[in-house]
Order: structure tokens, then sequence, then C-alpha cells
């Protein structure tokens, strides 16, 4: 039950001519230049300057990229920032999210720093989306790489795409996906393991979703669903708070991560 927006690569490396199969016999001409990228994509020689791949859907012509902005890209993406502010900071995923793009040119780098390190909109009892607090799990450098991609104008950075969901293969293999593409795994750790650092809460760190009391106090799906559609603030920055979801996962993806959390030890 997984969702896989059309935005979404196809396997580029390696296998180039099975993923070719498989998307041409689904969507023959719409993707005819995703399969040219995917050939010049699966050539390691290719240098950066000339290798394309598909961005929003299109194939984009990928000039060399400075090293800081290309790792902003990929910060962006793995932070799931693109999942709430749309790809490369287009916007158009919730209203209350807004665009970056129109934005970041009006900012300064101290300005964007404090957005991302302590957060905007955090209100008491959320109801629609925030921007979380990042301080105590993005470092300084990973800041910098991030301001440094708004500030060059949020190019098209080759494998910089969110990792896929698969459909059809089940709701925990979804959810799996899901928790990487939005980020949950930066907070929660691999496999929900926990123990990310959040100095300000009352516990020191971001909770576990799995061991058994997290097992005792989320019993019921609705209880997690219902923390994950909403969040939690349990205080103003530098406290890391868990995001609002609601309006940017829908119920479908909701209940994926929570058969895939299920999964979890
Ligand atoms: C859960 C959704 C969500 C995620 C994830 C998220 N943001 Fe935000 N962000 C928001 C919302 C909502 C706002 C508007 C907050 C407000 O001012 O009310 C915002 C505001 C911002 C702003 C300020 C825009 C302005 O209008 O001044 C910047 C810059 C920003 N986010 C960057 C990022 C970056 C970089 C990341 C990834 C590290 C990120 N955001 C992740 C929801 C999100
Ligand atoms: C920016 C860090 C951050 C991200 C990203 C994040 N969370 Fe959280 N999450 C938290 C924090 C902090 C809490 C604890 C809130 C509290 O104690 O009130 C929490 C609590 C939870 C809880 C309740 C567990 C408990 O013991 O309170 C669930 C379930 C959960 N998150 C699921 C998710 C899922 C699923 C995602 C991805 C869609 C996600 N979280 C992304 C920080 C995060």
């Amino acid at each position: 039950m997984g969702e896989s927006p059309p935005s979404e690569q196809q396997g580029r490396s390696g296998g180039e001519l099975t993923a070719v199969i498989g998307v041409v016999a689904v969507l023959a001409t719409v993707m005819l230049g995703i399969a040219v990228a995917a050939y010049y994509g699966g050539q390691d020689s290719v240098s950066p300057t000339t290798v394309t791949s598909g961005g929003a859907g299109g194939t984009t012509n990928h000039a060399a990229v400075d090293p800081q902005v290309a790792a902003g890209a990929h910060a962006f993406v793995d932070f799931a920032c693109a999942q709430c502010h749309g790809d490369r900071g287009e916007g158009g995923v919730d209203p209350h999210v807004p665009a970056l793009q129109p934005i970041a040119p009006n900012l300064t780098v101290a300005q964007l720093t404090s957005i991302i390190q302590h957060g905007a909109g955090v209100v008491d009892n959320p109801k629609q989306p925030y921007m979380p607090v990042w301080g105590e799990v993005i470092s300084k450098q990973q800041v910098a790489a991030l301001v440094a991609y708004m500030k060059a104008g949020f190019p098209s950075v080759q494998y910089a795409t969110p990792k896929p969901v698969p459909a059809n293969q089940g709701d925990a293999v979804a959810g799996a996906a899901l928790y990487s593409r939005y980020g949950c795994v930066n907070c929660h750790g691999p496999n929900g393991l926990g123990g990310v650092p959040n100095p300000q809460s009352p516990d020191g760190t971001i909770p576990p979703l799995s061991g058994s009391d997290f097992r005792t106090e989320f019993d019921t799906p609705a209880k997690i669903a219902d923390v994950i559609r909403s969040g939690s603030v349990i205080g103003r920055a530098p406290i890391v708070s868990m995001p609002h979801w609601g309006g940017i996962l829908s119920p479908t993806q909701i209940a994926d991560l929570i058969a895939y959390i299920d999964t979890l030890k």
C-alpha cells in the first residue's frame, strides 16, 4: 500500500536495462527521457558534468556542483526537508509549509541557520505542521551545507532524491521505506532503537520506537497514529519535538509506518 510519487527515480545504478524495460512497459512515452538518463547515469566513467538524471520527472543536465552545495542537497533529502517543503524547496505539499525557493534569497545566512537550528511556528498544541528544531540532530557543518544549497538556488543534484517506496510489497515494507524517506530514522534511530540526544528534554534523548516501554505506552495503532499526526511539543527550542505530520503523511502512509514499527524488536 506504499505510495510511489511519479517523480521517483527508477533504479539507475546497475541493471539499467531491466529497469528500463519495466518502466517503458508502464509509461512508455514519458519515460523515454529517463531511459536515456538511466543509460548514461549507469556509466561510472562518465564525468559528473555530463551525467543526467530525472530530477523532478524530467531529464536535467547536471553541471559540476560545489561539494558543500551537493552535501546540502543530499541533507535536504535525508532530513526530509523535501518531504515538507517539496522537491528542491518548490513547495506544494501542504498549505502550512512554505515553498523555500522564493524565500531563501531574501533571508541571510544567519537567518536561515537560525531557523534550521531553532525551528519556527512551534505552538503548544500544534494543529498544523511547524518547522522542527534541528539544532541537536543536524551538525553545524550539515546546517552550513543546507544553507549553501538554499543560497545556491536549490540546484538539481544527481542522486539527491528521496528513497522510493515499493508498492505492492506489503505495508511493513512500504513503512520501512517511509521511515527513511520521511527522516524518522534521523531522530528515532535505525530499527527505532532511539538514543539520539535531546539534552534539554526530560529524558535527555529522543524516545525509541521499540522495546517494552514503548510497547506498553503505545499499545494500540490508534495511539501511535495520533502522535504521528499531531506531533508533540515538549518545549521550545532548543528542545527537539516530534514534528506534526498530519497533512504531510496520508492515513495510508501512517498505517504503513505503524505496520513497520510493529515489526521492530
Ligand atoms: C514536518 C515538516 C517540516 C520539515 C520536515 C521541515 N520543515 Fe522547514 N518549515 C516547516 C513549516 C511549517 C515552516 C513555517 C514555519 C512558520 O513560520 O510558521 C517551515 C519553515 C522553514 C524555513 C523558513 C521559511 C520562512 O518562511 O521564513 C526554512 C528556511 C526551512 N523551513 C527550512 C527547512 C529545512 C532546511 C529543513 C530540513 C532540515 C526543513 N525545513 C524541514 C515545516 C517543515
Ligand atoms: C526532529 C526529530 C524527530 C523526527 C524527524 C521524528 N520524530 Fe518522532 N518523536 C520525536 C520526539 C522528540 C518524540 C518525543 C515526544 C515527547 O516525548 O513528547 C517523538 C515521539 C514519537 C512517537 C511516540 C513515542 C514516544 O515514546 O513518545 C512516535 C510513535 C514517533 N515519534 C514516530 C515518528 C515517526 C513515524 C516519524 C517519521 C514520520 C518521526 N517520529 C519523526 C522526534 C522526532
